[in-house]
């Protein structure tokens, strides 16, 4: 478990207005806030789940910072993939342990973070990015709350120009992922899944459109993911006013072997597509 000490990150919430700040702890340092201040050295003493008080007594609990509690606040040069869908994008692309996985942009690195915990320092990650800069910041940012990942090395090249070596899995999330689709014939094993993260439904069906073309993905399936809060407090409870709405597309793909054309083959059902899928 990590621990909340000087070098490390700590992670407070005023109690009057619940403002949120990350910080990491150093020592001689002074918390400056609009209601006093705190040394470093007291939210080190208050520890995970305690609560230190600025001179003026307004209390801040103090944590050690979640995956989300990091990624949703520190200050960001590229859009990066929320928690609700990296979380899916786990699941739906079922990354574990011992898997070779190819990510490609790294952008701000949260979903490499989302991906060596899912590896759990086991496999390998493998992140392509054609930007040197953002390469840099997403390398410092995931060595800041990761720490040192042996099983991870960042490319500096495009995805789109090919893949080196076979991957078990492929996450992408860039603007044109179907100039990926050509390279998985040998960039991703058979059995494989790709899991793609698209803002516009045009860029989704283009994207599904190539899968289908290249007779080589089959169990196709496009979602979104829609989270919804809820406030419960005494007698007031409704979904909040505010909600996260609309992110991104999911697609997610199986890489297979072509199925031979045969004379006796039988007939697909005309509407087996549309029939219900078991639950997941
Ligand atoms: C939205 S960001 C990725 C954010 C990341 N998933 C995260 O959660 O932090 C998209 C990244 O893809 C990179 N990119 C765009 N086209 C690319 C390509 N052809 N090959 C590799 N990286 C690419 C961009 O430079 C950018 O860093």
């Amino acid at each position: 478990m990590a621990k909340i000490e000087f070098g490390s990150l700590a992670f407070v919430i005023d109690e009057v207005r619940g403002k949120r700040h990350l910080l990491r702890m150093k020592e001689g340092v002074r918390f400056s806030t609009q209601f006093g201040y705190i040394d470093h050295e007291e939210i080190i003493k208050a520890g995970d789940g305690g609560v230190a008080y600025t001179q003026k007594g307004v209390a801040y609990r103090v944590f050690y910072p979640t995956y989300s509690d990091y990624v949703m606040n520190i200050k960001r040069r590229a859009q990066i993939i929320y928690p609700k869908d990296s979380a899916a994008i786990i699941m739906s692309g079922d990354i574990h342990g011992d898997q070779r996985v190819l990510e490609s942009g790294i952008g701000q690195g949260a979903m490499s973070i989302a991906l060596l915990h899912a590896l759990g320092g086991k496999g390998q990650l493998t992140s392509y990015e054609i930007r040197e800069d953002f390469a840099m910041d997403a390398a410092k940012f995931i060595g800041e709350y990761y720490g040192d990942a042996p099983n991870h090395s960042i490319e500096i090249r495009s995805v789109y120009d090919g893949i080196d070596g076979e991957f078990d899995r492929i996450v992408l999330d860039l603007p044109e992922p179907w100039h990926v689709v050509k390279h998985c014939g040998t960039g991703l094993v058979n059995g494989g899944l790709i899991v793609c993260y698209l803002p516009t439904i045009l860029q989704a069906v283009t994207l599904v459109e190539h899968l289908k073309a290249s007779g080589i993905f089959e169990e196709i399936e496009t979602f979104e993911i829609t989270k919804r809060p809820w406030k419960i407090d005494g007698r007031s409870v409704r979904p909040e006013m505010w909600t996260y709405n609309h992110s991104a597309f999911l697609i997610k793909a199986r890489k297979v072997v072509p199925m031979p054309v045969r004379e006796n083959a039988p007939e697909k059902e005309a509407d087996s597509e549309e029939a219900m899928p078991e639950e997941d």
